[in-house]
């Protein structure tokens, strides 16, 4: 057994991960005086949070007529009714209060000229049920709305004693033999020490998995640490298979260019000068879903009416729009567009590709952040002492494809539900777990046997590898054979997970062993993500089969439970959420109104 030596920490909560969703869940959980630590491995403010540029979606109404029901029903819509009901409901209806919330903690927003929090159309959200005009109801801070909400979220979880653990790596769950868990082991990257977090819940905002992907708007920490560390305890992942392209990474980079740009005017068009997207979508055209529009994007550059030299990439133009509307709204992409693509959008055109963006899969949990581990009785059995939060987990409120903007709000209503289920369910004057050792133990040989790793493949050339196969296979069109070669070449990689080389032993900031530790999270997210898409016979929202090209509800409306064990996955499936949380009589939404029916625009 690897010997380390080791500094103990008890807390009520330990919180991993520190962006939106990780700090909203902190501060909660601090203002009401549960002992509450946040563990993350970057500092707060760098967290990937920090690079949501558009806005965060609510019904405020303060550029027009909205309504939680009509959020919800885009919602439920957006998800190709693959979303669970109650979290959904939760989503738009919590929505106001969060971002009220938000504005009072001193979330610097944008303003209408009366002084209300500016909003914006983003894609996918409409008036009236899907009948009426597109509406304004992303809530922005110019196009730095992430950024705005982090920064206030950190000061605000210190202002209220929380404490926190920064560039400390998680490297496993604690899990007592009947299954609760009691904490996570870390690794203080600054000094090499080793550390024991002894929790009485600990919830997981890691974050979403991008980088199993060659090219990703996500930061090159988005390694999917939560879900790898879930996959290891033997517990499930969600409905991986759906992975959203955000169809304005910048080409070449794959820097973000918010959808917000399209909220304020901009539009698409391919090497005709064609404004194409009216052709796919007559009544939202630019601003249908993302999972349509880069289905769109990429038709047009199959067909020959792509942009650029090797005609493989589309026009975003905004030189249309007044500058200092651009200057004023769009000010962060106006200047990413000209570091990574070297435009001035006054005057040319921003070339942009569909980019691998968001995990609408993860962790599955109910609409308080409870873990849930199905098991054949029991769709629904939590696993005590463990949530999860934001783009790690899987509520499941973006089901097949996540509106733009949806995310952020995702963030701060669950990172908010974890904290009010926590000061409910967590008994402050209870004793500490008293820690499984050998499951700690099991955590430290882990990390030993990668430290010491001398095997023949670099980590880097695995990595490389698994990122090209993803991209290639389970890209925005899939087909039964690229997936089927998928399969074959992940099990494969996943299978040289034994025989890494690392080559630096050293314990103190030793990116070559921290590389390979999120490299044993990217693997599992990303096979469970291509061995869920192979299985799944049809296509709904991200997942766009040319071998099944229809939506089957009768067969796969059903959420896709995978279990991780090395290079093996196995699948199950688990009923969808169909019923709301209210009833009509108690103001909820009309059933009928939600009843699966064709996804136009
Ligand atoms: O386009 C954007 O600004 C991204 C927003 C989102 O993913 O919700």
């Amino acid at each position: 057994m690897a010997s380390y030596e080791y500094e103990t920490h008890e807390y009520d909560v330990v919180v991993v991960g520190a962006g939106g969703a990780g700090l909203r869940a902190t501060l909660g959980m601090a203002e009401q005086g549960l002992r509450t630590a946040c563990v993350t491995k970057v500092f707060p403010t760098r967290s990937h949070t920090v690079a949501a540029q558009g806005g965060i979606a609510a019904s405020l109404s303060n550029m027009g007529p909205d309504h939680w029901q009509w959020h919800m029903y885009d919602t439920v819509k957006g998800s190709d009714w693959l979303g669970d009901t109650d979290a959904m409901e939760y989503l738009a209806r919590e929505a106001p209060k969060a971002v009220y919330e938000l504005e009072h903690y001193g979330v610097p927003f944008s303003r209408t000229e009366a002084g209300k929090i500016y909003q914006r159309p983003f894609g996918g959200h409409t008036t009236e049920f899907g009948e009426g005009p597109p509406v304004q109801r992303t809530c922005a801070a110019a196009d730095r709305t992430g950024h705005a909400i982090l920064h206030t979220l950190y000061g605000q979880s210190l202002k209220n004693n929380a404490e926190f653990y920064i560039e400390y790596f998680a490297i496993d769950l604690i899990m007592s033999d009947d299954g609760q868990c009691q904490g996570v082991v870390c690794w203080k990257l600054d000094d090499g020490t080793m550390h024991v977090f002894n929790a009485k819940m600990v919830v997981l905002a890691t974050g979403g998995y991008g980088r199993a992907y060659f090219s990703a708007t996500s930061a090159h920490t988005c390694t999917g640490d939560g879900g790898g560390m879930v996959a290891r305890a033997g517990l499930a992942l969600q409905d991986m298979e759906f992975v959203q392209f955000h169809p304005t990474g910048i080409y070449g980079s794959g820097c973000l260019i918010t959808e917000g740009a399209r909220g304020e005017g901009g539009y698409l068009t391919n090497s005709e000068g064609e404004r194409f997207m009216e052709r796919y979508a007559p009544h939202y055209k630019d601003l249908a879903p993302r999972d349509y529009v880069s289905r769109c994007m990429t038709m047009e550059i199959r067909e020959g009416r792509g942009v650029g030299e090797n005609g493989d990439h589309i026009h975003l133009n905004l030189s249309h729009l007044p500058a200092e509307a651009l200057a004023e709204r769009l000010p962060g992409i106006s200047e990413s567009a000209k570091i990574f693509a070297g435009v001035d959008v006054t005057k040319q055109p921003i070339p942009v590709l569909p980019t691998v963006h968001y995990n609408m899969g993860g962790i599955p949990t109910n609409y308080w952040g409870e873990v849930i581990n199905p098991t054949a009785d029991n769709p629904n059995a939590l696993v005590p002492g463990l949530m999860a939060v934001g783009e790690a987990g899987c509520a499941s409120v973006h089901g097949a494809n996540r509106l733009g903007s949806n995310s952020l709000i995702d963030l701060v209503v669950f990172g908010r539900a974890a904290a009010i289920r926590a000061g409910q369910v967590v008994d402050r004057n209870a004793p500490n777990p008293v820690l499984n050792k050998a499951s700690v133990a099991a955590a430290f040989d882990r990390f030993d046997g990668l430290r010491h790793a001398n095997g023949a493949v670099p980590t880097a050339e695995l990595r490389l590898e698994m990122q090209r196969t993803m991209q290639a296979d389970a890209a925005v069109f899939r087909t039964d054979k690229t997936l089927a070669d998928g399969v074959e070449k992940m099990t494969a990689m996943a299978g040289k997970m034994t025989d890494l080389k690392v080559t630096d032993r050293s314990l103190v900031w030793n990116s070559d062993l921290m590389e390979t530790l999120e490299l044993t999270n990217l693997m599992p997210n990303a096979l469970a993500t291509i061995v869920g898409a192979e299985a799944r016979k049809e296509s709904r929202g991200a997942h766009a089969s040319e071998d099944h090209t229809t939506r089957d509800d009768e067969k796969w409306r059903v959420h896709t439970i995978s279990r991780v064990d090395g290079s093996k996955v196995a699948l199950s499936y688990r009923d969808v959420i169909k019923d709301p949380l209210t009833t009509p009589a108690e103001g909820g939404i009309e059933l009928d109104r939600i009843a699966p029916k064709a996804r136009t625009f």
